[in-house]
């Protein structure tokens, strides 16, 4: 064997070695790319004399690259157009033998560092793959010290989907522009490519239209004298969005909901709708029954001059047309309604959901646009025009698209539906309780194997809606949402799921593994924290052992900068109490709270040790514990997420322990906050459980609902009671 090829042998090998290591290293980009070498730890620096050299159609990629680094070091480097590399300089150049449409190559040696990408949005993954790279301090608005030392490596990456998607709810609660920037400057973190931008729904339309001007001066805002609240984009603001989404690799894709989801615009113009009423925008979150009426003609041009409007402001190629929970009652009494239904020979008013979006399909098709809508789209009637369905109800809603020749998005509420809770913690942020919760891994465990490649599926997305957010329902104080609430709600929503998102839609399965991943996600909250996005922390890992009186108690975090906070009597931790430093002893392990600290503001939801119902399970599901000295006339339970279909319903109330001497009374069931139903129970509890029963007629998905149960304690009453309800 002579020395030459022993030596590409030892190459190979070393070079095998090396070969995806991504995770290993201190690499942690996220979307994990599909090959990665690293070769040297230390490599190129970039310093004052660096060049940017681009390809003209990157001019954009190459200025934004200059800017992100000019933030935190004051570092202004010189850009110039070009296509060759030079000692100390960084080349963004287009090569179109690279395959996929978005895919990249990142290559740092120690003299220069090359891009090459197929397109601008290729330039712009690697240019934040690059980012990655660099310490977590180069995403600061703020002047720091930072090493801008870049390790030897070869990037190779592409996407796995083609729609790696985020939906924004502006309807429900109006988010500022600069919010919707911030949004997608959090997409773009993270390689996303759509923003499906839900602009209209019953509570606010907020896309300016020229024609109609009503639907934002009058469908945009809602509420009376001080509560009056909304806002709409401008069209001016709409072309700076687009252009700031596109520099980023990012579309916006509008939504336009029809035939339900749109009383803004039916309160705007009455005769949008069948029965012509003057409505109200809504304040609190319900689904209007308010349809716009396929039978007027005035209805179709209205929806014709909308799409065109909104078609010269997004150059996506795809329009979505929402066509989720719309319910029939009013066409099925309108005049103009039914004697459509009768010339098109259809059977049912919902078959005339079909017939609209068919229409609005070839009107799309006249501006070369695709119509993408909720899973509904596929099953109120016959579409004869190739759509994109969102699947987001059931995964079997897939079989229309397989069937009937069509595409679609995967947006299920199962693992993709972001304005969920993350767990069952106690303290946990409430937000969409109609769901279960979606922790961060349950989210990365969306199984898309069978997806990958399969020319139907077009790719994956995260919804975040805006129905918590709405005035007067549950957005809750959290210590570290003070300030601009429903904004900070949306990041710690997002964050760090979006994360898992990104990679489930870019990272082929076979090369993901939540146990690589999650550190990664750690690693990126330094990221997070410099550019000003707040995320929700982990609670503290908590270890118990039994001993002779008692339970040890050792508490964790895989957070290097986190301290850990803790109580023993109960009460809720917080940043203040005690601070963890080794393990304690507690008499029982319901008394122990702990909190993950970063700062004295932004912190973990506490630990729980949560009570063992088990032997009440033929009540069905726990909903609350009142205790002894927590009964009141007006002891209000949390159902929502628990009353979820329309049925009968029991309600159970049990003594947890002796002494309970707790009088029963009305008990009213609450939708929003008008009575709903109703039980009165007129009873005592003592050691027998007692129930009552009502029925939920009319319920809608993401109100909430709730027992204002009234209670009396008797003079020694010192026990305390739980609530149970189940569905009969
Ligand atoms: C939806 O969540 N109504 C699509
Ligand atoms: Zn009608």
């Amino acid at each position: 064997m002579n020395t030459k090829i022993i030596r590409i042998t030892f190459l190979s090998l070393f070079m095998l070695l090396l070969t995806n290591t991504a995770g290993a290293h201190g690499i942690n980009i996220i979307p994990k790319p599909l090959k990665c070498e690293l070769k040297e730890r230390k490599g190129f620096t970039i310093n004052s004399k660096t060049k940017v050299i681009y390809h003209p159609e990157l001019a954009s990629q190459a200025s934004l690259f200059v800017d992100y680094i000019y933030a935190p070091t004051a570092l202004k480097l010189n850009k110039t157009q070009g296509h060759k590399p030079e000692k100390n300089s960084i080349l963004f150049a287009l090569d179109n033998s690279i395959d996929n449409e978005e895919g990249y190559n990142l290559t740092v040696s120690d003299k220069q560092i090359i891009i090459k990408s197929k397109s601008a949005a290729g330039a712009f993954y690697a240019m934040q793959s690059l980012m990655q790279l660099l310490p977590p301090e180069i995403e600061s608005k703020q002047l720091k010290e930072i090493d801008l030392t870049v390790p030897v490596i070869f990037i190779e990456d592409a996407p796995t989907f083609k729609w790696r998607g985020a939906m924004l709810d502006v309807s429900r609660y109006f988010f500022s522009k600069e919010f919707v920037l911030k949004y997608i400057d959090m997409m773009s973190l993270y390689k996303l490519n759509t923003l499906h931008f839900h602009l209209i729904d019953d509570a606010g339309w907020r896309l300016e239209i020229k024609k109609y001007p009503l639907l934002t001066e009058v469908g945009g805002f809602r509420g009376e004298g001080e509560n009056r609240t909304g806002g709409f984009y401008t069209q001016e603001d709409i072309k700076e969005m687009v252009a700031y989404a596109e520099a980023r690799g990012i579309v916006i894709v509008p939504e336009i909901a029809f035939p339900a989801h749109v009383l803004s615009g039916v309160v705007a113009y009455p005769w949008l709708s069948c029965r012509e009423e003057q409505l109200k925008v809504l304040t609190q979150h319900y689904i209007s029954k308010d349809l716009i009426c396929p039978g007027k003609q005035t209805t179709i041009d209205f929806l014709k001059d909308v799409l065109e409007e909104t078609c010269e402001l997004f150059p996506s190629k795809y329009i979505h047309i929402g066509g989720d929970e719309a319910v029939y009652q009013y066409w099925n009494n309108c005049p103009h309604c039914q004697k459509l239904l009768k010339e098109q020979g259809l059977e049912k008013s919902s078959q005339l959901q079909g017939y609209l979006t068919n229409l609005v399909a070839d009107m799309a098709a006249k501006h070369n646009r695709t119509i993408v809508g909720w899973d509904e789209i596929l099953e109120r009637g016959k579409v004869t025009k190739p759509v994109v369905s969102m699947i987001w109800r059931n995964m079997n809603n897939l079989d229309h698209v397989y069937n009937q020749g069509h595409k679609a998005v995967l947006c299920p509420t199962s693992h993709l539906y972001f304005d969920t809770p993350e767990s069952r913690l106690p303290s946990e942020i409430k937000a969409a309780t109609w769901l279960a919760p979606i922790s961060l891994e349950k989210c990365y465990s969306f199984a898309t194997e069978k997806f990958e490649g399969d020319s139907v599926i077009i790719g994956l997305q995260a919804a975040l809606w805006g129905d918590q957010f709405i005035f007067g329902t549950l957005l809750q104080e959290l210590d570290l949402l003070d300030e601009n609430r429903s904004e900070n709600y949306v990041e710690y929503l997002m964050l760090p799921r979006l994360m898992a998102m990104s990679e489930i839609g870019w990272t082929p399965s076979q090369m993901r593994n939540y146990e690589e991943f999650f550190p990664r996600v750690l690693n990126h909250f330094k990221r997070l924290d410099n550019a000003g996005f707040t995320y929700r922390v982990p609670s503290p890992d908590v270890k118990h052992t039994k001993v002779d009186e008692g339970y040890m108690i050792e508490l964790s975090t895989p957070l290097d900068n986190a301290t850990i906070h803790y109580t023993t009597n109960g009460e809720r931790a917080t940043p203040y109490d005690k601070l963890y430093t080794a393990p304690f002893q507690v008499n029982q392990l319901s008394d122990v709270r702990a909190v993950t600290a970063l700062t004295k503001t932004h912190h973990s939801v506490p630990t729980f040790f949560t009570e063992n119902y088990d032997a009440y399970k033929q009540y069905g599901t726990f909903a609350k514990r009142v205790r002894y000295n927590e009964v009141t006339d007006q002891n209000t339970v949390d159902l929502t997420g628990k009353i979820n279909a329309d049925g009968e319903y029991q309600i159970t109330i049990v003594a947890l322990t002796d002494g309970v001497d707790v009088a029963i009374g009305e008990i009213e069931i609450m939708k929003n906050n008008d009575k709903t139903s109703g039980t009165a129970i007129n009873s005592i509890i003592a050691d027998k459980p007692v129930s009552g029963k009502f029925i939920i007629s009319e319920w809608q998905a993401g109100t909430p609902y709730s027992a204002v149960m009234k209670l009396n304690a008797g003079q020694n009453n010192r026990g305390n009671i739980a609530v149970f309800i189940k569905k009969l």
